[in-house]
């Protein structure tokens, strides 16, 4: 909250339903009040993990971790709070401020002259391509890839000077001092002088989420070398964490998307009405990247170039989408050596039943292997099982290794029993190192919940006792205006015994004497991290009663009987433990102290 404020952190939650976000994680099943699954902080076997859409919480009554849809993705993603506000952002499709708060001032205003440098470049090549005479090269050229007028504008291709200062001299005249143009990358600098970087290329702008121009690649017209150029990294450009064409895919993205390698590819397939496309900006995909395109679909089909250098980028992209929640497929389009020359040589219904056919991983890697390997000869065709074993037992499921084994079985005439038997082998390997693993998170789970135990010491039962009747009522205080009243009477926020109590008092007490309901994630969102499980668990309590107010004065007197107790058990004096323990029984007979 530091650095966005209340309301755009209430927009952004509101654009992110907490059952839609945790769905994607958990299976959840209906249940009274609200939905119900297998908790992910902990390993359980009967669902104790519930997510109520009216409150926008989620609550594990098992391991007690609780709270916004914010707490939820920090947690599950590993984020932090500003991360996870950028996350949600994106994902609604919501702009945020610039991110003043980590950058000084004076570099905020340089990014800023860098955008506005880059969307002025980008405009003088559009003019260029525009122009009667200037534009007729690349205009021609256009034509010969087939890439229609609207297409290009689309995109906001253009195309660069023919000489070594045109776009420097446009810069000048728009009043950009040399400094801030060499901030941008368009301009360099040798012991000759300043010139421009891009001379007689198309220009593909390459956009960030919030549409501005980070930076440009240009394709030479021909076959010179190098055949792209791309801007270097500048202090707006960051080849490793955007993506090209995911400004306009993201609007399309339902379910899925797809990864090529080359601009002329999404161009080329967007053209054609398959909009999801997407690449990198001529770097292998990186673990952030990975990332970000998980977070806007569920399935990635990598349609990477059919050369070799594609196979293997498949592969490694494949580790890195695994890692992610999102499930990877490959395509394989034989006959075409990009997406872009099989769209145009066999159509989009053809590209989207390519896609329908398209591999698993597990699939991809075997298909690889089988080409490998010359089947005919037994010496490779056992070295082919044996490989294709290896990459089987990875497999979670039995009804997986099955599906493919009929498969492998096929391909090389061995037969499935010959098969399981050597898939078994390396899954007990893999097996052995799981459990290890397994046994090391539950020691680190462990360690963590023992811990608030611990602390509680000898009075763990009867401050348990207490905090279970503080938590119930704070839960009434915050459902009912009327109980908060009455709650209020007798006990003021710094009475409750825990510090995260005393907080939510506070909160629930403001609140109600400001005329608004207590929002539970409002106040969540106002705490700690370490306080926000605690204090999920009370707003997400049912309290049961039959009347209100008689609910209240229950909790209160087994308050007010708690304290005592704790306050005898914490006497060391005789004689004021013995008057302690009369005020005890005197209170248990008439109600009152
Ligand atoms: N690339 C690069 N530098 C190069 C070659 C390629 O940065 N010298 C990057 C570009 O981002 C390019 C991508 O790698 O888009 C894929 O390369 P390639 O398949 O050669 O380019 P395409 O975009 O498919 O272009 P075309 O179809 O015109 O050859
Ligand atoms: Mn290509």
């Amino acid at each position: 909250m530091a650095f966005y404020s209340d309301e755009l952190i209430s927009e952004i939650m509101a654009a992110n339903d907490i059952v839609d976000i945790v769905s994607s994680y958990v299976s959840l099943k209906r249940s009274s009040g609200g939905y119900m699954g297998l908790c992910p902080f902990h390993n359980e076997k009967t669902p104790s993990f519930h997510v109520s859409q009216s409150k926008q919480l989620y609550h594990c009554f098992g391991c007690g971790e609780g709270g916004t849809v914010i707490h939820f993705i920090m947690k599950m993603e590993n984020l932090d709070f500003v991360e996870t506000i950028k996350y949600l952002a994106d994902r609604a499709g919501i702009a945020l401020p610039e991110e003043r708060s980590f950058v000084s001032d004076e570099m905020h205003e340089k990014r800023r002259t860098v955008f506005e440098m880059n969307k002025e470049a980008a405009r003088f090549f559009y003019q260029r391509l525009e122009d009667a005479q200037k534009g007729q090269e690349v205009r021609e050229y256009l034509a010969k890839r087939q890439l229609s007028k609207k297409t290009a504008m689309k995109f906001g291709l253009g195309v660069s000077g023919s000489s070594a200062g045109e776009l420097l001299e446009h810069l000048k005249a728009k009043g950009y001092s040399l400094e801030e143009m060499l901030l941008s990358g368009l301009i360099m600098k040798n012991e000759r002088g300043c010139y421009d970087r891009f001379r007689k290329r198309l220009m593909f702008p390459i956009f960030d989420l919030r549409s501005n121009i980070i930076g440009f690649g240009g394709r030479v017209l021909d076959d010179s070398m190098p055949k792209y150029l791309n801007s270097p990294e500048t202090i707006v450009f960051n080849k490793g964490s955007n993506i090209f064409g995911l400004n306009i895919a993201k609007n399309y993205i339902k379910d899925s998307l797809i990864l090529v390698e080359g601009y002329m590819d999404v161009i080329s397939l967007h053209q054609a009405g398959i909009q999801t496309a997407v690449a990198t900006l001529g770097t292998a995909l990186t673990e952030e990247q990975a990332r970000i395109l998980a977070r806007y679909a569920k399935t990635i089909y990598i349609c990477y170039d059919s050369d070799e250098a594609g196979r293997k980028a498949t592969l490694r992209a494949i580790e890195l989408i695994e890692n992610t929640s999102a499930k990877v497929m490959v395509c394989d389009f034989t006959g075409a050596k990009d997406p872009d020359e099989f769209i145009k040589l066999k159509g989009t219904e053809a590209f989207l039943r390519m896609l329908k056919s398209s591999w698993s991983a597990v699939m991809y890697k075997i298909e690889l292997l089988k080409r490998k390997y010359n089947l005919d000869d037994i010496e490779e065709k056992i070295a082919f099982v044996k490989e294709a074993a290896l990459i089987l037992a990875q497999l979670k499921s039995d009804v997986e290794i099955e599906a493919y084994v009929g498969k492998v079985s096929d391909y090389c005439g061995i037969s499935r029993e010959s098969l399981f038997a050597e898939i078994r082998k390396n899954v007990a390997k893999n097996n052995k190192q799981d459990r290890s693993r397994y046994y090391k998170d539950k020691n680190v789970y462990n360690k963590r919940e023992i811990k608030p135990n611990m602390a509680e010491g000898k009075d763990a039962f009867t401050t348990a006792k207490l905090y279970e009747a503080e938590r119930a009522l704070l839960a009434l205080a915050a459902e009912r205006k009327d109980l908060f009243s009455a709650v209020k009477e007798k006990m003021s926020p710094k009475d409750f015994a825990k510090g995260v109590y005393q907080n939510a008092a506070e909160y629930i007490y403001t609140a109600w004497e400001a005329g608004k309901e207590p929002d539970a994630q409002e106040f969540l969102n106002s705490l700690p991290a370490d306080e926000v499980k605690e204090a999920s668990s009370i707003f997400f309590r049912i309290v049961t009663y039959h009347d209100g107010l008689e609910a209240v004065n229950s909790l209160m007197h087994t308050i007010q009987d708690e304290k005592l107790t704790i306050a005898i058990r914490n006497e060391q004096d005789f004689m004021k433990k013995s008057e302690l323990i009369q005020k005890q029984q005197l209170f248990r007979k008439e109600g009152q102290v």
